[in-house]
């Protein structure tokens, strides 16, 4: 582990400009610089560094943050790694803390189980090479599917012989530890090898390497597995790990676009045809974590799917999660009868290229217009596809989108618009509550959150009032942005009120009822700190060890400019062109809102306790606290509104 003191040293010496400017082409353009961003093909720079902020933020493409930020996602390195990575630029001696035993020894057999599976990889594509059944066998396979040569070395492929231990005895007599071995499935209980008479595909990890193994049988013995793996092990998680990754993950970025594909074969054929931003998820149906890692590279995804029932089906299983994750879903369905390996294999890349562009649809209505075509005229089935096609649209996170999205799909349901709204709203609120509960047993936090987006449905056929969830999250973040841009700033008339220390002080009160974890949590840090006597400045938390820390305080920096979204969210930023001038006034506005909303809900918990309790005793000792309570709130609260009314415009 790096050390905290190291961590803040390299983000304290480290200039965005330099930083940056190891990579892109900077000019000078008043007090900020400007190039061609290196995360999205643009012609007209939009890339903009503030020395001065020591942040950089793209107008084309939205990425933005600190030195360390980039360094991460250009070198598409992890926190630690840039931080090193970094320190080694500036000549600063990185401390690290010893690891302890036991991390020292999980470090040792990780390391050993990569060793191990080069070495299975190195034998492999030598028998595909240099032995005689590999290459009669295995190589005249590939070439006769039309694999070049270059394009077998690049993927590693390899060949596993007939013989029943020859892989495991040659790693025996290089001494190679046979438990490593049977931990990575190379060699079974029985001593013997587990890959026989197969054709091998290397699979790798994001950094290339190599984490297992799936061989693919030239019998058509309709018996054997077409394909067997490697099984899980600690440097095999399969629902991490997409086929091509490491080899695709260049072009995707270039592209802005995942291509996701089933097979292997499929992979390294498009890839010999010039189209190298593909993976496969290999068989299995789409994990969250494999979106997951897609994601840190492009938001776009593009599924080509076998046009046979059971390719739609597949395409089908994998939109929801897609859909949760924010990213566009496209998808072209190929011709039936065709996998994308034949398709192109037989058209062409040009061909194969017009194809996707002409066949390519969107996701959602893909799978609207496919159920209702199959759902017919059956009034029932009817009903099952839209409450279906409702919970995908419910699971699309922007707003705005999802507004398009049930405009289209209602036209193609052939319902009112307004029924649809009222029944995503319905799905919606139903998830915020089961996320609430979950988080209050204490479950697994959802990784993606989402906590308040949400469509006023037009009250004019709704048979319901219209909903609105009640949920402070953006007032919330708006008084941590705040907080991280401006705390280490001095309030206005007060030489020595910190705007951290006033924000602290005015929320510590209600921070019990936060709805968002990652606020409360950033607050309680600070508190610390200002307890300790330190006011924590834009540095401390980017290098903040909480990973949710540092990613929202670069957001908060970079994004300074987000006032018109808040705006239209009806929070409280008026002052927008100089906010830096303005900040005393933004926090107040900041925590004045977030103070009376708070209010109104304690207030109205209050009523609601009153009103059921007053009949079976209104003289109770609780009752009468509460009923004084609930006076000086009401009191408080109309104070903190009139202020407001006098602040905001
Ligand atoms: P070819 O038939 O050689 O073109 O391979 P393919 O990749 O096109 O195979 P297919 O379309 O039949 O299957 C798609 C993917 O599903 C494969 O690449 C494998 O990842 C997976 N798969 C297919 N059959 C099996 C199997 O029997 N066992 C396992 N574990 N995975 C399989
Ligand atoms: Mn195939």
């Amino acid at each position: 582990m790096i050390t905290q003191k190291s961590i803040q040293e390299v983000i304290n010496i480290a200039r965005v400009e330099e930083v940056v400017g190891d990579f892109v082409n900077l000019r000078r353009r008043g007090v900020n610089m400007i190039g061609n961003c290196p995360f999205h093909d643009e012609k007209t720079p939009s890339f903009t560094v503030s020395p001065s902020k020591n942040i950089y933020k793209c107008f084309g493409c939205g990425k933005g943050g600190d030195p360390v930020r980039f360094i991460m996602d250009h070198e598409k390195l992890s926190f630690p790694e840039a931080i090193k990575f970094l320190a080694s630029k500036y000549r600063i001696e990185v401390e690290e803390t010893e690891d302890t035993e036991a991390q020292k020894e999980q470090k040792l057999v990780t390391d050993s189980l990569y060793i191990v599976n080069e070495f299975a990889r190195d034998y492999y594509v030598n028998n595909l090479f240099n032995r005689t059944e590999g290459k009669n066998i295995g190589l005249s396979y590939f070439k006769e599917r039309g694999f070049r040569e270059v394009t077998v070395r690049k993927f590693q492929l390899g060949y596993a012989l007939e013989d029943r231990d020859d892989l495991t005895s040659s790693a025996i007599s290089k001494k190679y530890n046979i438990e490593h071995l049977r931990t990575l499935g190379l060699t079974t209980r029985n001593d013997v090898d587990f890959f026989r008479s197969r054709v091998m595909f290397t699979i790798h990890n994001v950094s290339g390497k190599v984490v297992a193994f799936a061989g693919r049988t030239l019998s058509s013995d309709k018996k054997q597995p077409k394909y067997i793996n490697s099984p899980e092990s600690e440097i095999y998680n399969k629902r991490a790990v997409l086929y091509g990754m490491y080899f695709a993950r260049d072009a995707v970025r270039k592209e802005d676009e995942c291509i996701l594909v089933e097979g292997y074969t499929d992979v390294i054929s498009l890839h010999q045809g010039q189209i190298e931003n593909v993976v496969a998820s290999s068989g299995t149906s789409l994990t969250r974590e494999q979106v997951n890692l897609i994601k840190r590279y492009t938001s776009n995804i593009k599924i080509i799917y076998d046009g046979d029932p059971a390719g739609i089906k597949a395409a089908l299983r994998g939109l929801d999660i897609v859909l949760e994750s924010g990213m566009n879903v496209k998808l072209v369905l190929l011709p039936d009868g065709h996998d994308p390996d034949s398709f192109l294999t037989e058209k062409g890349t040009d061909e194969f290229r017009n194809f996707l562009n002409t066949h390519v649809e969107d996701f959602v209505f893909f799978k609207t217009r496919v159920l209702m075509e199959e759902a017919g005229h059956d009034p029932i089935r009817k009903s099952v596809v839209i409450r279906d096609v409702v919970g995908s649209i419910a699971k699309i996170q922007d707003t705005f989108a999802r507004t398009l999205y049930i405009r289209q799909c209602s036209v193609m349901l052939q319902i009112a618009e307004e029924i649809l709204v009222s029944e995503v709203n319905k799905v919606i609120k139903a998830e915020l509550r089961k996320k609430k509960e979950e988080q209050r047993s204490g479950e697994q936090v959802p990784e993606m959150s989402r906590e308040e987006e949400w469509i006023t449905p037009k009250p004019v056929l709704s048979q319901e009032p219209p909903e609105f969830v009640q949920n402070d999250a953006w007032q919330e973040r708006s008084v941590c942005s705040v907080l991280i841009n401006y705390g280490h700033k001095i309030m206005e008339g007060d030489e020595n009120l910190s705007t951290a220390a006033y924000i602290i002080e005015n929320v510590m009160e209600i921070l019990q009822y936060f709805d968002s974890d990652l606020c409360r949590r950033i607050l309680e840090a600070v508190g610390h700190e200002l307890a300790a006597g330190h006011t924590p400045g834009h540095n401390w938390y980017l290098g903040h060890e909480d990973e949710e820390i540092r990613t929202f305080a670069v957001n908060a920096l970079s994004t300074p400019y987000v006032y018109a979204d808040w705006e239209r969210k009806e929070t409280f930023l008026q002052t927008q062109k100089m906010p830096d001038d303005n900040f005393v006034r933004d926090a107040e506005n900041a925590i004045f809102r977030l103070q009376l909303r708070k209010s109104n809900r304690i207030i109205s918990e209050l009523q609601n306790w009153l009103r059921e309790n007053m009949a079976a005793d209104n003289t109770g000792e609780e009752y009468v606290v509460n009923l004084k309570v609930l006076q000086v709130l009401t009191e408080r609260r109309n104070e903190l509104a009139s202020k407001l009314g006098t602040v905001t415009l």
